[in-house]
């Protein structure tokens, strides 16, 4: 297994190319399975997890042939319906595979995902919303049976808290039913957006992009399209909030600064210098200066501030000038990261899902040996190895390498000292 090594307390300096989001095209490689024929994808980032849903794609009867960041996947081939707790269990996401083989072959077995790192996440909205359209879901030996005979019809899904997954989920499946599919309090993350287009692009009528309010008149049948994943906004985040940390004048280059509101917000309240293009943005930060200032947090659904950012925020406010509040809402046990910040020094208690962080300037934090529990939990492990005197060696980073594209290079490029050792 290897870990990441950080000799930290250098400023970021240079620019940051920003790769395809890991989100966007998770659901939008399962949305080839909706039609036979080539599908072509661009700016599909080479992660743990994209390569995981081409396995499951794969396991499922599919090809997919990929050069460079462009990924030709072939729908045609589709013919098993199981997919296989040892690939669900890997990766939640998984389970968007599901609303594609109801529509397009009535049936699908999907394992449940179960408990992870962050916490319980059940699908039961996914679930739900297929019953709205006459699908049938029985839960056996660890598995969802779902089936219809014949095509899905349309309904309407009202969501009880925004889900992600779910939406794009319902979105798939109700793009091939017959009749109006009716989505309320559907998650408005860009990701979904991104999504829309490759199904309207497949010959899909989708109304209401980007609304809490999605209308689906479903179709016959779609054809295979080309789409282009939009930039990871988590990852030019973290970049952001890393330069914001370990100081320095950082620019996140191929990105959508529109994607992230109030991340740009809060590094700004801060005192964190944020200049925005239209595909970039200009983080600058003096190192060594106690001009971090404490900044409160809660995690909302987009356009609120993201989950995903929660755990990088907090190694931030690690370094500040005072005490600052997290509260995380969307997940239950999102808070594993903070065992292994204290242990960089950082001074935080927890409260259920509150966290109090008592900033301690810029030189807070120390170098330390410390364990990846979690995608983000681990990227703000390395902000927090960034920022901190000495060296920092960080392991179990597969969670890493599950959503960031090439981050040793990545850094490296911005003037830090990083590299992979075998443990
Ligand atoms: N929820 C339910 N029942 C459901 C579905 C969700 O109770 O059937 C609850 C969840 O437990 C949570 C809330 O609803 O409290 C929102 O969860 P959501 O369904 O939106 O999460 P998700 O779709 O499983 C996606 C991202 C996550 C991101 C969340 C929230 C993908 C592949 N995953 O998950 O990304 O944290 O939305 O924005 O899009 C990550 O990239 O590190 C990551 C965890």
């Amino acid at each position: 297994m290897e870990k990441l090594v950080i000799e930290g307390g250098k400023p970021l300096h240079g620019e940051v190319k920003i790769s395809g989001a890991k989100n966007a095209a998770l659901p939008l490689i399962a949305a080839a399975l909706l039609a036979p024929g080539v599908h072509v994808l661009h700016n599909v980032p080479d992660l743990r997890d994209t390569r995981t849903i081409l396995r499951l794609l794969e396991s499922l009867g599919l090809t997919w042939e990929r050069l460079g960041a462009t990924l030709r996947i072939d729908g045609s081939g589709l013919k098993y319906s199981e997919a296989s707790y040892d690939l669900v269990k890997t990766m939640r996401a998984s389970i968007l595979v599901l609303g594609p083989l109801l529509a397009r072959l009535g049936r699908a077995k999907v394992s449940l995902p179960g408990g992870c790192a962050i916490g319980a996440r059940p699908i039961n909205f996914h679930l739900m919303g297929f019953e709205q359209l006459g699908v049938q879901c029985e839960l056996e030996h660890g598995y969802v049976d779902a089936h219809i005979d014949g095509r899905m019809h349309g309904g309407t899904v009202c969501f009880d808290i925004p889900s992600v997954t779910g939406t794009e989920n319902l979105l798939m499946a109700a793009s091939l039913a017959r009749g109006t599919t009716n989505i309320k309090n559907a998650a408005r993350e860009p990701e979904i957006g991104n999504l829309v287009d490759m199904l309207i692009a497949m010959g899909a009528d989708i109304e209401g992009k980007d609304s809490d309010r999605l209308t689906v008149h479903g179709v016959e049948k779609l054809t295979a399209a080309e789409s282009t994943i939009i930039p990871d906004r988590i990852e030019a985040g973290t970049y952001a909030i890393a330069a914001g940390a370990a100081g320095g004048d950082a620019v996140i280059q191929n990105c959508e600064p529109s994607h992230l509101p109030s991340l740009l917000e809060k590094l700004q309240l801060a005192g964190i210098g944020v200049d925005v293009g239209d595909t970039f943005f200009r983080v600058t930060a003096p190192k060594g200066v106690n001009t971090i200032r404490p900044v409160d947090v809660t995690t909302m659904p987009y356009p609120g501030y993201p989950t995903d950012l929660q755990a990088q925020f907090m190694a931030l406010m690690a370094c500040s000038n005072g005490v600052s509040v997290i509260h995380e809402t969307i997940f239950e046990n999102r808070f594993m990261h903070v065992a292994e910040l204290q242990r960089m020094g950082a001074h935080i208690q927890v409260d259920g899902r509150i966290a109090m962080v008592k900033g301690a300037g810029a030189n807070a934090l120390t170098g330390a040996q410390v364990m990846a529990t979690d995608l983000r939990a681990s990227s703000s492990l390395v902000i927090a190895g960034l920022a901190a005197q000495g060296r920092t060696d960080i392991s179990r980073i597969y969670h890493l390498e599950r959503g960031y594209e090439d981050m040793v290079e990545k850094l490296t490029g911005l003037g830090a000292t990083v590299w992979k050792e075998e443990e």
